[in-house]
C-alpha cells in the first residue's frame, strides 16, 4: 500500500511537472518562513546563514530538533523551531535535501584552497565527511556551503559555543588555528 502511494505520488508529481512547468510540486507550507533567511529553495545569500539545499535530510532534521530542545542555540534560528512538530521537521528536511545547491558567488583564493586541502588531508576530515565534504546521514555535507558561515561555525565549535556534536567537531576544531579555518573555508566554499 505504501509503495502504491509513493508510486502514485511520483506519478502525480511528474504529471504536475509536465502539465504546469511553473508549479513547484509539494513545497511544505512552512518552508515559506525559512526561505526568508535561507534563500529561495534553500540557497542562502545571507553570509552567516547556511544553505540548506542538498543538505542531508537526517542532518537537517537533527539540527532542527537540537535547536528546538536547546542543545544548539542561535538568536535568529532557535525561535523558528518553536511551533514545529516532528512531522513538520521531517517534511522540511526532506524538501530542502531534495533541492539543488546552486549558490556559487564565492571567489576562492587558489593558494588558500591548496592550504585548505592539505589541512583537510592532515586532519582526516574525510574520515567522517567523506571525500570533498559530501557528507553522509547525520554528518553534514559542507561542500559549497557559504564561506562566512563555515568560518563562523568552525570558530563556534572551537570556542565550544556550538557543542551539540557529541564532541566530534569541538575536538577537531580545537586543533585548528584561525588561519587553518580561513584556508579550510576557502577550500570548502569552492567545492560543489
Ligand atoms: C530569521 C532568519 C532565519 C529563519 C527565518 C530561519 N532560519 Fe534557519 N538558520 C538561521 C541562521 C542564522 C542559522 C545559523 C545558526 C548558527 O550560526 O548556528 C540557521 C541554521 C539552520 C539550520 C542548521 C544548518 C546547518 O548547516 O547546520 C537548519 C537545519 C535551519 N536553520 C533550518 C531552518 C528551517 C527549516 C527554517 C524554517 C522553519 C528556518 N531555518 C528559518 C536563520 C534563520
Ligand atoms: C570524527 C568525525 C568528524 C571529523 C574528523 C570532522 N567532522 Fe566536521 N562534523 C562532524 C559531525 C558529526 C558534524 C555535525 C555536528 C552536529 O551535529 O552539530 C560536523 C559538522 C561540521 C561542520 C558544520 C556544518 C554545518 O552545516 O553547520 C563543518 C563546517 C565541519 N564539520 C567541518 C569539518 C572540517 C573542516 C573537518 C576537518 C578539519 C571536519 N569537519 C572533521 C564530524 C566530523
Amino acid at each position: 500500500m505504501k509503495t502504491f502511494f509513493s508510486i502514485a505520488s511520483v506519478a502525480v508529481a511528474t504529471f504536475l511537472t509536465f502539465s504546469a512547468p511553473h508549479a513547484l510540486a509539494q513545497v511544505p507550507a512552512k518552508a515559506a518562513m525559512c526561505t526568508g533567511c535561507h534563500g529561495e529553495n534553500g540557497n542562502s545569500s545571507m553570509p552567516n546563514t547556511p544553505s540548506l539545499a542538498g543538505q542531508n535530510a537526517r542532518y537537517i532534521y537533527m539540527q532542527l530538533r537540537d535547536f528546538q530542545e536547546g542543545r544548539r542555540h542561535n538568536d535568529m534560528m532557535s525561535p523558528m523551531t518553536a511551533g514545529l512538530s516532528k512531522a513538520d521537521m521531517q517534511e522540511l528536511a526532506n524538501y530542502f535535501s531534495e533541492q539543488k545547491l546552486t549558490n556559487k558567488r564565492f571567489k576562492a583564493d587558489p593558494v588558500k584552497v591548496k592550504k585548505g586541502i592539505d589541512k583537510a588531508d592532515e586532519t582526516l576530515c574525510a574520515m567522517c565527511h567523506l571525500g570533498e565534504f559530501k557528507g553522509q546521514n547525520e554528518i553534514p555535507k559542507v561542500a559549497g556551503q557559504n564561506f562566512d558561515y563555515v568560518v563562523k561555525t568552525l570558530k563556534d565549535f572551537k570556542a565550544k559555543d556550538r557543542n551539540n556534536d557529541a564532541g566530534n567537531m569541538t575536538s577537531v576544531a580545537s586543533t585548528l588555528s584561525e588561519e587553518d579555518i580561513e584556508n579550510l573555508a576557502h577550500y570548502i566554499a569552492s567545492l560543489n
